[in-house]
């Protein structure tokens, strides 16, 4: 409805044909950050989640992952974990590679950052084929811990994320505002 919380964050995605690359529309949520109503809708909706699925940590997907899931995790009073592309974590990781639509890509987090009895929230802005997500869930279970759920302001549906996830979520819920 007009005027609700669903309707203030779509107004302030900008929608951009043919970004990157042609006949792709890409989802700008520039400026969504740029309006602090808009964005501490999103980030208190989102700390909600975590909450409510009892998480003890945020994890967030380089890089739109990271601008949302830092503030969310300090509204919900939890820890944040980066998970990186490969090669920008100093320490000891546990990495991750994936299929893109065209090649490879690889994801790190530091190993000691999860560990057993940990609930992890997966927070990032779009999923879209679902594979960087699905990559998050195979770090957070190779390290112990546990998934408390993947939260994202938005799915693209046609693409196929949710299915593709379904097995790695074991259950925990999938959320997209
Ligand atoms: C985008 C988006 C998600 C991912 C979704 O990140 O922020 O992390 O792609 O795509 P998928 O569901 O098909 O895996 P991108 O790789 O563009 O990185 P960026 O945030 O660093 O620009």
């Amino acid at each position: 409805s007009p005027g609700s919380p669903r309707e203030l964050l779509l107004s302030r995605i900008r929608d951009v044909p043919d970004y990157p690359k042609p006949g792709v529309l890409f989802k700008d949520i520039t400026p969504l950050l740029a309006d602090p109503a808009a964005f501490t809708a999103l980030t208190g909706a989102l700390a909600d989640l975590c909450t409510r699925h009892q998480a003890t940590k945020i994890v967030g997907l380089e890089a739109r992952g990271f601008i949302l899931g830092a503030p969310v995790a300090v509204r919900a009073g939890l820890g944040f974990i980066p998970v990186r592309k490969a090669g920008k974590l100093p320490g000891a990781t546990l990495s991750q590679a994936y299929e893109l639509e065209y090649g490879t890509a690889e994801i790190e987090v530091h190993a000691e950052d999860l560990v057993e009895g940990d609930r992890v929230m997966v927070i990032d802005d779009v999923l879209a084929t679902g594979g960087t997500a699905e990559a998050s869930l195979e770090l957070i279970r190779r390290s112990g811990a546990d998934v408390a759920g993947v939260s994202v302001l938005m799915e693209i549906g046609f693409l196929g994320g949710r299915a593709r996830l379904q097995a790695a979520l074991r259950g925990a819920p999938l959320e997209a505002l």
